[in-house]
Parts: structure tokens; sequence; C-alpha cells
């Protein structure tokens, strides 16, 4: 599906370090996801034939339309690993402004990027001369309050020709402190003539629509939204809340455990070990085929890992209050009062509960004897890339 017709009205999963791992794409995709975006790929370790950074533009069997993130600020170096992640699948390529963290930024990456307009124009002019398919821009309002530079930056991007554009309504400094600023989205929607992607805070279906409606924007971006409740997408798609009961919950938690057994383990019969997801060469019909996997200790390990930091956003969901009104992103829920033993096991944050949850999950066991509640010291990390 072009990224062009697949656009109007879409809700966008977003790039996210980590958290946009394929597996979890493979699951968003079966909730109803059509447009998707890698992790945050960098463009040098690209050059330099890093097997890990390669794993990362592989697109997932039956993905819709996926795009690959570039991290990089040489116009030669992204205008050459453009060109490579078309050839390997991508149905758009979309550039880096957002990145908060020092070790990106001090080296003039992601939001430092952002703050060169003219330098973000050469280089999205130079992917443009190389790619045929779009070429996206994801930015952020600017570094802090007293720098916001989005309307100048928006529009040197839609100069250099990028074909759409994902504005993250908030500031480098400010992180998750503040809520997304949807009247700066807004403006910037009407600013530029290529569609905008709005992105921040979306939580609910509701919240969805009227962002959409409001702000002019041509699609949405979710990133917590959907590692809270990947069923969010579903719920967009047919346009009301699901009421989701832990039993449902459980359900799709254990579909990921089986996409990232598919997707990390190895068949019985295969030669070596060794993690194939990593390998640059494995022909992608390949991951399609049904044959079963098994988990050696280093894959195991491996989907243990991700599957424990997803079961810190999973336990973060909230269902609508009784007395009708939503919990919103920028809080946590501590009212809520749970329906059943198991959702209440789902509604905590202890080490002790999630270690238990992965484990469970993990192995196929049921999940009728919890742990008493322990010490809480897991907050997942939020403070990751764009
Ligand atoms: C775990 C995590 C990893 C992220 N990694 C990236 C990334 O690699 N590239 C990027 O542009 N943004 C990244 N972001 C930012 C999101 O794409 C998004 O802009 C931001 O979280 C706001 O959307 P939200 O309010 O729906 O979470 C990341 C966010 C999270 C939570």
């Amino acid at each position: 599906m072009s990224f062009v017709s697949s656009l109007p009205g879409a809700l966008v999963l977003a790039p996210m370090t980590k958290g946009s791992n394929l597996p979890f794409r493979q699951l968003c995709v079966e909730l109803g996801a059509t447009v998707l975006v890698s992790e945050m790929v960098v463009a040098r370790r690209l050059k330099q034939r890093r097997r890990s950074e390669f794993a990362l533009i592989r697109r997932a069997p039956g993905e819709p339309c996926f795009g690959v993130q570039l991290a990089g600020n040489k116009p030669d170096e992204m205008a050459w690993a453009a060109a490579l992640v078309e050839a390997r699948g991508a149905d758009f390529v979309d550039l880096n402004l957002g990145c908060p963290i020092d070790h990106f930024t001090r080296m003039g990456l992601g939001a430092a990027l952002g703050r060169q307009v003219t330098r973000v124009r050469r280089i999205v002019e130079a992917m443009r001369a190389v790619v045929q398919v779009p070429v996206t821009v994801k930015i952020r309002l600017g570094w802090n309050a007293s720098t916001h530079n989005y309307l100048e930056l928006a529009q040197a991007i839609a100069d250099g020709g990028g074909a759409a554009l994902t504005v993250h309504g908030r500031t480098r400094e400010a992180r998750y402190r503040q809520p997304a600023d949807w009247d700066a989205i807004a403006e910037v929607a009407a600013a530029v003539p290529i569609p905008v992607i709005g992105n921040g805070d979306l939580l609910f279906p509701h919240e969805a629509a009227e962002r959409l409606a409001a702000s002019g924007c041509t699609a949405l971006m979710t990133a917590r939204g959907a590692l809270i409740k990947p069923w969010l997408f579903r719920e967009v798609a047919e346009g009301r809340y699901w009421d989701i009961t832990a039993d449902e919950r459980i359900a799709l938690y254990r579909r990921y455990v089986e996409l990232a057994t598919r997707h990390w383990g190895r068949r019985p019969d295969a030669a070596t070990a060794h993690d194939r997801a990593d390998d640059p060469v494995t022909p992608l019909a390949d991951a399609a085929d049904d044959a079963p996997r098994v988990l050696d200790d280093h894959a195991r390990e491996r989907v243990r890992d991700f599957l424990r930091w997803h079961v810190g956003f999973w336990v973060r969901y909230a269902p609508q209050r009784p007395d009708g009104t939503w919990p919103t992103m920028q809080q946590r829920e501590s009212a809520f009062v749970p329906r059943s033993p198991l959702e209440a096991l789902l509604a905590r944050h202890d080490d002790a509960a999630i270690d238990y949850i992965t484990e469970r999950l993990l192995d196929g066991n049921d999940l009728t004897d919890p742990p008493p509640a322990g010490e809480t010291t897991s907050e997942p990390t939020v403070v990751a890339a764009g």
C-alpha cells in the first residue's frame, strides 16, 4: 500500500526505539494499524554494516505500509542510507529531528539537527534526489520554549521536497513533562502545503477523532498510547471505545509472545543457533513461513527482555472511569478500581508483579497465583529517542 494513499485519516505507529520492534508492529497490524515506522536507525551505523542496525530496517511479513526512520546529519550519508532502505523494501523514509538524548544531540543529530534549518533542507533534498519513495520528517516544536522554530523548519522541509511532516507537539527540553501543544500542531497544518501528522498524548478513540478534526492534520501518530493499549488502532478504525476485559488483554499479550518467538526463535532444522533476526542477508520471505520456532537461551533472553519492557507499559492501562470521564496520558490513574483479580494484577506496577506476568506469559502459563505486592522500582523508560 502506498504511503500517500494510506495516510489520510490513519493512526500511524510512531518510530520508537525498542518499542517499534518487528513483532510489536505485527501485533499492531493485526489490531488495525496500516502505517508503521521502524525504530530509529542511525545512518552511520548502516554504513558501518552493523548487523544490529540492519535488523531494524526489516519489514515485517504482511506489514501494509512500512517506513524506516533514519538519524544522521550528513546529506551524502543520509542519501546513501535512504537509497539502501528503499532497496530493502521501505515504503517511505523518515528523518529524525526529535531525538532528545544527549549522546545523539551532542553529535548534532535528532533535536540538535532541528535547530539547523538550512542543513535540514539540504538533507531532505539529498534524500529526495536518490529515492522514489516519499521522504518524511518528524520534528518537535523547538529545542525549548524560547526557541520555537517549528514554522520555519516545517516550511524548509516542504521547500526541500518533504512529502509529509510529523509534529510532536513538545520541545526537546519539555520531554514529557507538559501535555502536547495541539494548537501549535494545528498552526503547522495550516501553514504548509504538505500533509501534517499530529502526534502527542492520544490514548482513547474520541481524543483521536477530536484532534484530527480540530487540528487540520491529515493523519495522527501514537507512541505511548500504542504501547499501553495496542488495541487503540482497532478503536480508532472502528470509531468506538473497546471496554476490553482482562482476559481479552491477556490473549493479545500472548499473541505478542507468539510473534516475538517466531521472530527471534529459530527453526529446529536451522543450521546454527545464531539469531536470525539480526542477519542482514536473511530473505524476508523466509520469516513468513509457519514452521515452529524454538528459543535457545540467547533468543529466550531476548524475548524475555522485550516482553518485560512491554509489560511495564501494559500495566499502565486504565479503562474509562465509572463516572464516564477518561484517564489521560499525562497522569497516572490512581483511583482505578479493578473489576476482577486478573485486572487487579494487570494494574500492578511493582517489580514482583511485572516479573510474574512476564514469566507466566513467556511460559504460556496461567496467571492465577500472583505474588504479594512488592516494591515498585520499575518505570518503563520513556526518555528515549523522539
Ligand atoms: C519508548 C519510546 C521510544 C521512542 N523512540 C523514538 C524514536 O526512535 N524516534 C522518534 O522520532 N521518536 C521516538 N519516540 C517519540 C515518539 O515517537 C513520540 O513522538 C512521542 O512519544 C509523543 O507521542 P505520544 O504522546 O503518543 O507518546 C519514542 C517514544 C517512546 C515512548
